[in-house]
């Protein structure tokens, strides 16, 4: 972990104004900001531990837990709940084995559900890392999940 660090540090020329794009990258590179790689990125760009945990907790963009490669946001707003939502939910919380809100054990999934995500004429709408899927129906939120399950052991 400290090389992944350190060249991202380096990638910023180590200067602390960087601490956010830093603190993203990190993120974005182990799915969470874990305490040793803060340790790091302290280090690194000579920033105080007590600094970093005051950004990283300041912006809900980043999460101190540990998070899933595969990021599910399934919108619980009215236009997607009338539409099915509900089945959705309980469909992904049983095929993952898992309740909204978690992340499974083996770091591959977290599910969480979210207000209106904007794009209610889709609904319902599951957001995964960031991809918007309109019109979710059980059968195709089978289909999503088959292939996220694939893509995580080739
Ligand atoms: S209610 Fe789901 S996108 Fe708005």
């Amino acid at each position: 972990m400290e090389n992944t660090i350190k060249s991202i540090v380096e990638k910023y020329d180590s200067d602390k104004g960087f601490l956010v794009p830093v603190l993203q990258d990190v993120q974005k590179e182990l799915n969470y900001l874990p305490r040793e790689a803060l340790d790091y990125v302290s280090q690194f760009l000579k920033v105080s531990i007590a600094q970093i945990y005051e950004v990283a907790t300041f912006y809900t963009a980043f999460s101190l837990e540990p998070r899933g490669k595969y990021q599910l946001a399934l919108c619980q707003g009215t236009a997607c709940h009338v539409r099915g939502v509900p089945q959705i939910t309980d469909h992904i919380e049983r095929t993952l084995d898992m309740n909204a809100g978690e992340t499974t054990e083996d770091l591959k999934y977290t599910f969480e559900t979210v207000n209106c995500v904007g794009a209610c004429a889709l609904g319902p709408v599951l957001v995964v890392n960031g991809d918007y899927h309109g019109n979710m129906t059980i059968a195709k939120t089978d289909r999503l999940l088959k292939k996220l399950g694939k893509e995580g052991t080739e």
